[in-house]
């Protein structure tokens, strides 16, 4: 069954984010659900041809998972957005892993805000480390490099330029500041308890 592209219209209105670079933002996340179905068939009708010893498959083997990727973690970045923000002392299960891991919200919002200062075009998350009971703020270059294999990621933040410059220009600190005055904690939260302790 093919991806379907999810409507974010709840957030339009969103304080720091005007309705222009949401909008835009929603086409461009259309656009890897769209590759992401094409990639599939294509393979999959490679695989019928018997041509998966061709480059050709070989190359759509590698963009997969960068399409794949841009789709997913768009999902995840709008969906941890909203226009009703709870404090996170809210999201019992989150706010503790800070305090255990970072020993302050306050310096895990430093390392996060810091990660997303970061320069270069890419994504910071929350990955949650199902084993250790662990959680890391990562830098993903682009969609695909970086992750964090057997995590979850719990919350999402998208640092291309298109995430912000219609609106921010260069002052990314300033729309990360807006992203985390905008966190949807309780989506947060709900990543998190998937996990069986
Ligand atoms: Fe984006």
């Amino acid at each position: 069954m093919a991806y379907e592209v999810k409507n974010y219209d709840g957030l339009l209105g969103l304080k720091g984010f005007s309705d222009i670079l949401l909008k835009n933002h929603f086409t461009l996340y259309s656009g890897y659900v769209a590759n992401t179905n094409k990639l599939v068939d294509k393979m999959n009708a490679m695989i019928k041809e018997g041509k998966t010893g061709e480059p050709e498959y070989a190359e759509l083997k590698r963009r997969f998972g960068w399409e794949f990727n841009g789709m997913r973690l768009h999902e995840l970045y709008f969906s941890n957005l909203t226009k009703d923000p709870i404090s996170v002392e809210h999201a019992k299960k989150v706010h503790k892993k800070m305090i255990d891991d970072f020993g302050s919200v306050e310096n895990f919002e430093k390392d996060f805000k810091s990660s997303g200062a970061m320069r270069g075009i890419g994504w910071v998350i929350t990955y949650y480390d199902i084993s250790a009971k662990k959680i890391f703020n990562i830098w993903v270059n682009e969609h695909d490099v970086g992750h964090l294999s057997g995590c979850v990621p719990i919350l999402v933040l998208d640092v291309f330029e298109h995430a912000y410059m219609v609106e921010y220009g260069l002052k990314k600190a300033d729309y990360i500041t807006s992203f985390f005055s905008a966190i949807d904690w309780k989506e947060v939260e709900k990543r998190i308890e998937w996990v069986k302790d």
